[in-house]
């Protein structure tokens, strides 16, 4: 027996040393951690399981008889995350370079088995040089059963990929799949070619970081959603997005604890501009209503017309869509709208309600967004609010204009309560245009035609640019202080905590993609 103890522990030493200690150095000397140590970042301490850890590979190909690590790679098993059950999988890049074998994907998607039918979190964390070249298509399989389950699992169990290294080829598709993606900043990167098939096929020069690190991912094409300066900030990222979200699709999120005062927020008073031209910060409106330190923006610097993320109103996770008058005077365009869309269908999955703050003149104009979809990009966002079963509130701070007021939770497409400030305007468009348009003849033919058209202006102006008439239809339910929003949405959340909404029998909808 003590033989077999003394065998035992020299192999768990040995898996625990992943292809050596010279290449956990080289992973260091890059400024990462090794798959071991991000896990017990992420995880509550000593509560890690590890699943499968003296797993090998089956290749004999190419002298890999001769080179087999325990663990195959990838580190796998459960733990907690702030007490909460989560199941994790970490690419051991000391391995083959990280690189996905047959059975390191079966590893994979063993935990994401038992991720699904426990019903808890799966959390990716990447960082490979791809599929294990010596393996050929048993290894592309792996993949591809990967992918599989990420389809089956998504609107089921929350899934977050962070890269944190390496992620190319067709390995990216698991974590375009996920829900979220997070990535480290200088040291991963994601492209489906790099950048030597890229100067092969289309002659341009560009580095791995400029073709798909975290800036050009956060900022030009969307992919990932947050982006962390180190491995160990990017584990925290992944804790706190945790922390908004619920177990899986038939759990509510918890609620912190929360004693409620009076919630008068006085600041919020002063936030929006007397002139509806000026711009300001809807993120100031965001933090003005939401719980202190409470909001976590997703996407910030990708489509920044449009601001999305979580925060708690009075200990209830709340997710958060806003126009944003700072960008784009908040005009809704192509990317915007696929933002927000993904944004609110994730919410409506896993249960978090949602308030839509609503300033935006219209979509934005041009060839440019005509010529990339905007038709079919902004009936994304429709779609997806259409659809969404969730509460939703709406708070219409200025501008609701034109079909962009009916896209933005409008009570038409299902909103269960839509309040405005004083200072909304909501009209098919804003008085300048309409005036020019309806009153062409008079204006044409007047004296003055300058005087004649800031007079139409302002008569157009009194009798649209307020919030009163669509109250006067229920479109509006109630014209509100600034003051009282954080009150009013508390109460009304709390109103709508036990709704059920269901949709037509169907297979599946047909969202505009
Ligand atoms: C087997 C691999 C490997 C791979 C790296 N290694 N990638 N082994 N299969 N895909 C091994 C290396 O041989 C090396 O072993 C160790 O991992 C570390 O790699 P280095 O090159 O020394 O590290 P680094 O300089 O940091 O470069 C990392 C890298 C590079 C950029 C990822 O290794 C690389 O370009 N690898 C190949 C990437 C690739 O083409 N993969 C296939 C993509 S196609 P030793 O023993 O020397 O330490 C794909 C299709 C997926 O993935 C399709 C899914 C549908």
């Amino acid at each position: 027996m003590k033989e077999k103890l003394e065998d035992l522990n020299k192999k768990i030493a040995l898996a625990k040393l992943g292809g050596g200690q010279d290449r956990i150095d080289k992973q260091h000397a890059k400024g990462k951690l090794t798959a071991r140590e991000r896990i017990q970042y992420l995880l509550d301490e000593g509560s890690f399981e590890e699943i499968g850890m003296l797993v090998t590979h089956r290749t004999k190909d190419f002298g890999m008889d001769k080179q087999v690590f325990y663990g195959d790679g990838v580190v796998t098993g459960y733990g907690t995350v702030d007490g909460r059950l989560i199941y994790v999988f970490a690419q051991d890049f000391t391995v083959f370079g990280g690189s996905l074998s047959e059975t390191h994907a079966e590893k994979i998607c063993k935990v994401m088995d038992l991720a699904m039918q426990n019903g808890a979190p799966l959390i990716g964390l990447n960082d490979s040089g791809g599929a294990r070249i010596q393996e050929g298509v048993r290894s592309l399989g792996g993949y591809a059963d990967i992918f599989y389950k990420n389809v089956m699992a998504s609107g089921v169990i929350p899934q977050i990929s962070a890269i944190m290294g390496p992620c190319a080829g067709g390995a990216v598709y698991s974590p375009a799949i996920t829900d979220f993606t997070i990535m480290v900043e200088g040291t991963s990167y994601m492209f489906v070619t790099g950048p030597n098939v890229v100067k092969t096929v289309t002659n341009e020069d560009v580095s791995s970081e400029d073709l798909g690190g975290a800036s050009a991912h956060s900022t030009k094409s969307g992919v990932t959603h947050l982006t962390a300066p180190n491995d160990v900030a990017c584990m925290e990222q992944v804790k706190r997005l945790l922390s908004y979200m619920p177990q899986n699709c038939e759990e509510q999120v918890e609620k912190l604890p929360y004693t409620l005062g009076d919630e008068l927020r006085e600041e919020l008073e002063n936030i929006v501009p007397e002139s509806s031209n000026q711009p300001y910060d809807i993120r100031d409106i965001v933090h003005g209503i939401a719980d202190k330190e409470s909001f976590l923006e997703i996407h910030k610097d990708y489509a920044d017309n449009i601001v999305v993320g979580f925060c708690r109103l009075a200990g209830r996770s709340v997710g958060i869509v806003a126009n944003q008058p700072l960008s784009l005077a908040g005009c809704l365009d192509v990317d915007s709208s696929k933002k927000a869309a993904r944004f609110v269908r994730f919410c409506d999955c896993f249960n978090i309600p949602l308030l839509v703050l609503v300033d935006v003149p219209g979509f934005l104009p041009g060839t440019d967004q005509e010529w990339n979809g905007i038709i079919v990009n902004g009936a994304k966002l429709l779609y997806a609010l259409s659809e969404a079963t969730v509460p939703r509130i709406s708070l219409i701070t200025r501008k609701a204009y034109g079909g962009a007021y009916d896209v933005m939770n409008s009570k038409h497409i299902g909103a269960d309560m839509n309040y405005a400030f004083p200072s909304a305007e909501i009209a098919v468009m804003g008085a300048k245009g309409a005036s020019e348009i309806i009153f062409r003849k008079d204006i044409k033919e007047a004296a003055d035609p300058v005087a004649k058209l800031k007079e139409k202006e302002e008569e157009y102006a009194r009798l649209f640019a307020n919030p009163y008439s669509a109250t006067e239809r229920g479109f509006v339910d109630e014209v509100i202080e600034p003051k009282y929003a954080r009150r009013k949405l508390i109460k009304a959340f709390a109103m709508l905590e036990n709704k059920v909404a269901s949709l037509p029998k169907k297979k599946h909808g047909n969202i505009p993609l």
